[in-house]
């Protein structure tokens, strides 16, 4: 069996993962597209996953669109295929379906950084927050929020929070203060950051723009202040794909997890996506999504598990902030 964790030897930014051999693709896929209508499942990926999730999966995209397909989904079963506080937002909004996921120590650097209790503290400094929270958080801190946002919509959510309240944006601080710079409101920021994101530096990109002086560059918010300046385009990972859609550029710089790579170069086949460089080699992988492989996805159907398990007191208090960022995500 292939060690999905291998990388192919090459210069260090280019190095990609090896994909699976065809064969082995092709029995594990067959095998779990007769489970999902067996079972009748849907398969939701995050835009992060290995390419061979992404090939299966029903749908794939950001955070956003994630919880949107999971809000309208009429399978039984779904599997969830990204971290663990994104299979627990399925969950919320499907009490009473079957939520699976590949791997249930997928976590989140973001989420961890974040106790309940210790938000509870601070909110309970100043009676007038209103908690903007990121998606990247447990259900326990969902619970305690007033509204919860992705980096897809959180420009619109801050907008349109209530003028005559102090805003407390939990747990990205460098998503929060690109938000503040995009809407002039001021807030007070979690210091929690995407272990990820913060890899990439001024000197890091400033290398990479020098070496492709015509190629724009697209990063995530999760990434530090120093890389988004250099950046043409600061956006959420759907609205890269639609970014890169649109470019007139044949080279496009990345600055953001390795998979997102997998479904560019899909939906954009005639471009070359050049991965935004660390200042170490494979620092531009998420090693949460990357638990996930086509075994596990196929053994968490045939086991019915592991699954996302909540109270119900608090899925009653965490689908509330949720439904609300879904509500206001919907306005024109
Ligand atoms: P998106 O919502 O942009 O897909 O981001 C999710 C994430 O975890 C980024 O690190
Ligand atoms: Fe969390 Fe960062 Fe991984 Fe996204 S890339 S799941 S923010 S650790």
């Amino acid at each position: 069996m292939i060690d999905v964790t291998e990388i192919q030897p090459g210069v260090d930014r280019f190095q990609v993962r090896k994909p699976m051999p065809p064969a082995q693709f092709d029995a594990l896929s067959r095998e779990i597209l007769a489970l999902k209508k067996k079972l009748n499942a849907v398969i939701l990926a995050h835009n992060y996953q290995v390419g061979e999730i992404q090939d299966i999966a029903d749908y794939v995209g950001d955070s956003l669109g994630l919880a949107q397909q999971a809000a309208k989904t009429s399978a039984d079963v779904i599997v969830f295929c990204g971290v663990h506080f994104m299979a627990e937002t399925a969950k919320i909004l499907n009490p009473n379906k079957i939520v699976v996921l590949p791997d249930k120590d997928a976590g989140c650097s973001l989420e961890s950084s974040c106790p309940g209790p210790k938000l509870k503290a601070l909110q309970d400094t100043n009676p007038n927050f209103y908690t903007v929270t990121y998606i990247n958080c447990s259900a326990e801190v969902k619970a305690l929020s007033d509204v919860i946002c992705t980096s897809g919509n959180a420009v619109k959510i801050v907008n349109a929070a209530p003028k005559d309240r102090d805003l407390l944006f939990v747990p990205d601080e460098n998503l929060g203060s690109w938000v503040m710079e995009q809407t002039g409101r001021p807030m007070t920021l979690w210091k929690g950051n995407c272990y990820v994101h913060v890899e990439w530096t001024h000197a890091s990109i400033s290398r990479i723009r020098r070496e492709f002086p015509n190629a724009p560059l697209v990063a995530h918010p999760e990434c530090p202040k120093a890389v988004r300046m250099l950046a043409d385009e600061v956006c959420s990972t759907e609205k890269m794909v639609t970014y890169c859609k649109q470019a007139k550029s044949p080279q496009i710089i990345i600055a953001t997890e390795a998979g997102m790579l997998h479904r560019l170069q899909k939906e954009c086949p005639d471009k070359q996506f050049i991965p935004a460089p660390t200042d170490n080699c494979r620092c531009n992988e998420c090693r949460f999504m990357k638990m996930n492989t086509l075994e596990k996805v196929l053994d968490c159907m045939e086991n019915l598990g592991p699954r996302v398990e909540l109270s119900p007191e608090i899925i009653q208090r965490a689908r509330l902030p949720i439904e609300r960022m879904l509500e206001i995500s919907a306005r024109p």
